[in-house]
């Protein structure tokens, strides 16, 4: 083990404000040794600050329509390929009271950017949803701190928007018509509003530096948020980015590890991304540092369909069935299934 990685592990394990210069030299763990000791530690922290119990948030993917055009993603409103389909009212509230008879305590409401569906039309779902006895994530994208209040108001407890990449340039060049700036308004609103603020990052994006991932750390860090979604890049045909390659599966998980130490609190998820660049993605990626997994409740006729990028895991497959084969997984891991809503445990005072 090099003598600087030995220092940078054994410093950010006893509490030292990370720097950058350290951060670097952590994600860029020689495998053997190295990734033994950082995926060790990152495992310890899980195990001591968020514990053994394994959150399972259900998601309802209830519309691909989108008006961005991110590059990345196959849900673009450019993507003419993709068959478009919006849940009506009913199905999103019947797919909800799957997740109480699964016994998931979160449904996270996620969608394209679709303004069809109104601040009020979200506002009454959240509030149905909740009088389920469910805690409520949204992941709707980019709207005004009006609507976002309401949604509040209604009963949302989190929010989901990942800041993709901490780097303005690689943002700006990624996200026609987009701005770095706002996406990070809307994370201060999120907090300054009450929610448990879940945020994020693409790893291996074209162009992506080890510099732009530690400063996505470092960010993370900074917004103190309650959850980080981090996951690799995987290509989609139909987008401006089809012709790159994947981002690299053992670089995630270095993220990931790296970022389980410097937000110990925080909820990590093992994402569908990694599960859908390896079969065996997510348990690796739960002894890694991660605690949370978040199993699909979409209605199989529309799973398809909801293709971010292609060969995402579970589509064939019904609620029920994701449920019997996440338990399976937990258990096998020595693991325990999360009771209750799983709300993060941080005072939000506190680093
Ligand atoms: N539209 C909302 C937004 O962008 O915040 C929420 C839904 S969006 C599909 C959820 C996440 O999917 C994005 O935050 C992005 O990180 C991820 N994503 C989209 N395309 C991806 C790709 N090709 N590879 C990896 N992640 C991708
Ligand atoms: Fe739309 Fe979200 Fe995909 Fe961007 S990442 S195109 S906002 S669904
Ligand atoms: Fe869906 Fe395993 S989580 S089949």
């Amino acid at each position: 083990m090099r003598k600087e990685f030995a220092t940078a592990l054994s410093r950010i394990i006893q509490g030292e404000e990370p720097d950058k210069a350290s951060l670097i030299i952590l994600l860029s763990a020689r495998p053997g040794e190295e990734e033994e000791a950082l995926y060790r530690e990152a495992d310890n922290f899980r195990a001591r600050y968020v514990g053994e119990e394994v959150h399972l948030r259900g998601v309802i993917e209830f519309s691909n329509h989108c008006r961005r055009l991110c590059h990345y993603c196959g849900l673009r409103a450019d993507n003419r390929r993709l068959r478009r389909y919006r849940m009506e009212k009913e199905e999103i509230l019947k797919s909800a009271r799957m997740a109480v008879e699964l016994g998931y305590g979160t449904v996270v409401l996620q969608s394209g950017e679709d303004t069809w569906y109104s601040a009020e039309m979200l506002a009454e779902l959240v509030a149905t949803i909740k009088g389920m006895g469910l805690a409520v994530t949204l992941c709707v994208g980019e709207r005004s701190r009006e609507e976002y209040a309401l949604w509040r108001e209604a009963g949302a407890d989190r929010y989901l928007l990942k800041h993709e990449t901490a780097n303005p340039r690689l943002y700006h060049r990624l996200h026609p018509g987009m701005s770095w700036e706002e996406r990070i308004t809307c994370l201060q609103w999120l907090r300054e509003l009450g929610y448990q603020v879940g945020s994020g990052n693409i790893v291996g994006l074209p162009g992506q530096t080890l510099e732009d991932l530690a400063d996505d750390l470092l960010l993370l860090r900074k917004l103190r948020v309650e959850m980080a979604g981090i996951g690799p890049f995987i290509p989609h045909p139909d987008t401006p980015l089809g012709s790159y390659p994947a981002g690299s599966l053992e670089l995630t998980y270095r993220v990931l590890a790296v970022a389980r130490l410097v937000l110990p609190w925080a909820h990590l998820p093992a994402t569908t991304a990694v599960g859908t660049l390896s079969p065996n993605g997510r348990q690796l990626a739960l002894q890694r540092g991660a605690n949370v997994v978040m199993p699909n409740l979409t209605p199989r006729k529309y799973r398809g369909d909801y293709q971010i990028y292609p060969g995402k895991i579970c589509v064939n497959e019904e609620p029920a069935d994701c449920r019997y084969c996440l338990e399976g997984m937990i258990h096998s891991l020595g693991r325990r299934i999360g009771r209750g809503p799983g709300h993060a445990l941080r005072p939000l005072t506190e680093n």
